[in-house]
């Protein structure tokens, strides 16, 4: 299992800088509101290796999605730095960081943010027809992730045909159709019933151990939690403590994580 993932991120080419997909030193971010400000994000160090899992977890209003929306450049910080794949997020222009989020970066919310009106593999190849690629390809391409997440036979059917765990999968599909060197997701499971959200789950951890992805996904679900390689919990915006399972029980995967 180490050696399948060090082997796909040689290939992919994406583990250059010790393997550090995001990394953030001493993020601080205030919310104003009217004359009020909150600072819902302490300063935070947080940093995501190549091939990792990583559950976010804490209470209702703890900085989960706030550290979410920075870290992917969604959401400007008021001071520390946060780099992706080593180049600093603040020396990046707006179109720079634009692009890098479409090319490198997957999104699953807890709201499927699909098109009604477009079929399942329309919805998965917008996105690839937004930046450029051609329509064949771009259709091969999400056929392909379709096939990824289980649903192959429904390409042509519309959300509104598909049930939630279905539309689920189709923006994982979504999410996974550019090859992403991460995938953000906000709870992802938190509209669906146990047991679909026990299927998604399982999915995207077969993505993880079978492809390599990395992913960073916030969850209230203590089960989804632990099928995770680590998990980062956050209090009154900050990381009070972080658990690492797996690299307590399988030392190699350290050797991986850091890139050597
Ligand atoms: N756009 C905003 N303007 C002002 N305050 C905000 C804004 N977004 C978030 N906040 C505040 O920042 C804090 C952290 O919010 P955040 O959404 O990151 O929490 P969360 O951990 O994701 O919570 P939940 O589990 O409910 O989704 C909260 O107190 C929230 O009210
Ligand atoms: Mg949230």
């Amino acid at each position: 299992m180490v050696l399948g993932r060090s082997m796909f991120r040689a290939s992919r080419g994406n583990a250059p800088h010790s393997g550090e997909i995001v990394s953030a030193r001493a993020v601080v971010k205030t919310y104003a509101t009217g004359k009020e400000t909150f600072q819902a994000l302490k300063g935070v160090d947080f940093t995501v290796h190549a091939g990792e899992m990583v559950a976010v977890m804490g209470p209702s209003g703890s900085g989960k999605t706030t550290l979410l929306n920075v870290l992917s450049g969604l959401d400007t910080i008021d001071s520390g730095q946060i780099w992706l794949e080593g180049k600093d997020l603040a020396t990046m222009s707006d179109k720079a960081r634009t692009a890098y989020r479409a090319q490198r970066m997957g999104f699953i919310f807890q709201v499927y943010n699909l098109l009604p009106v477009l079929s399942a593999v329309e919805n998965v190849e917008l996105p690839l027809l937004v930046s450029g690629v051609s329509q064949k390809e771009a259709r091969r391409r999400s056929m392909a992730a379709l096939e990824r997440v289980g649903l192959d036979g429904w390409a042509a059917h519309r959300p509104a045909e598909l049930s939630g765990g279905q539309r689920q999968r189709v923006t994982i599909a979504r999410a996974l159709v550019n090859n992403p060197a991460i995938v953000w997701a906000d709870e992802p499971t938190g509209a669906l019933d146990s047991k679909t959200a026990n299927e998604i789950m399982g999915l995207l951890h077969e993505l993880n151990q079978r492809d390599g992805l990395t992913s960073v996904i916030v969850t209230h679900d203590p089960a989804i939690g632990a099928r995770t390689d680590r998990i980062v919990r956050m209090r009154d915006g900050e990381i009070v403590t972080r658990i690492d399972p797996i690299l307590l029980t399988e030392p190699n995967l350290l050797a991986t994580a850091s890139g050597s």
